[in-house]
């Protein structure tokens, strides 16, 4: 067993930023890509994770984390699937952000790949990379969590949010994350895209330029 900190290589007090800035080096060393193994990539990712509940937990302590006791031995890395569905959908079929069954009904609507699918995200990727990297056009613009242009909407799961971020307390609250800087938490997602065309999101937009996608 060891202390998550430790695992991290962050101070018990550290703050959000220094826990997610320790969090993003920790899983690029660690990942078997990159010189890692199997062992350490699991227990970083899960350092991170019971740091993470502590925090939303108001406080808890975090626990100590061992492989052992939850993925007994040395499992596959796993990447975390991700089911997408492009906002521009639900403007098109009269949907709403707050539809139960929103995914259901676009699984039956027959939405183009872009629209409507699943991807794979790598823990040494965001999950705007991720997107990039299988070849879908996700919008962004800084590219470094000052805008909210990569903005999307959580239905399922949990997606890290970025130090310094611009996204106020009550649009993080109700489920909107930053996708160019947000690494999934959690072993499953379901996000809907391209969502920055919500009017609350207007004042945080940046104007198109030459390095913003849509
Ligand atoms: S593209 Fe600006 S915060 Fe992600």
């Amino acid at each position: 067993m060891v202390s998550p900190f430790e695992v991290l290589d962050v101070d018990e007090d550290a703050d959000e930023a220094a826990v997610e800035r320790a969090y993003r080096d920790r899983v690029k060393e660690a990942h078997p890509d990159q010189g890692g193994t199997v062992e350490e990539f699991q227990l970083v990712r899960r350092a991170y994770r019971e740091i993470d509940e502590r925090g939303r937990n108001g406080g808890v302590d975090a626990a100590d984390v061992d492989l052992s006791d939850e993925e007994g031995d040395a499992a596959e890395v796993e990447p975390v699937r991700v089911e997408f569905l492009d906002y521009d959908a639900l403007a098109d079929y009269g949907w709403s952000l707050d539809d139960d069954d929103l995914f259901r009904k676009a699984s039956h609507a027959h939405l183009g790949a872009s629209e409507h699918g699943r991807l794979l995200v790598r823990p040494d990727e965001s999950l705007l990379e991720a997107a990039e990297n299988r070849g879908f056009g996700w919008p962004f613009s800084c590219r470094g969590g000052a805008c909210a242009n990569c903005a999307v909407y959580l239905v399922e799961g949990e997606l890290s949010q970025p130090a310094n971020h611009v996204m106020p307390d009550d649009l993080t609250e109700r489920g909107f994350r930053l996708s160019c800087n947000g690494y999934p938490v959690s072993d499953e997602l379901k996000v809907v895209f391209n969502v920055k065309h919500l009017a609350e999101l207007d004042d945080l937009i940046l104007p198109p330029g030459p390095f913003t996608r849509r």
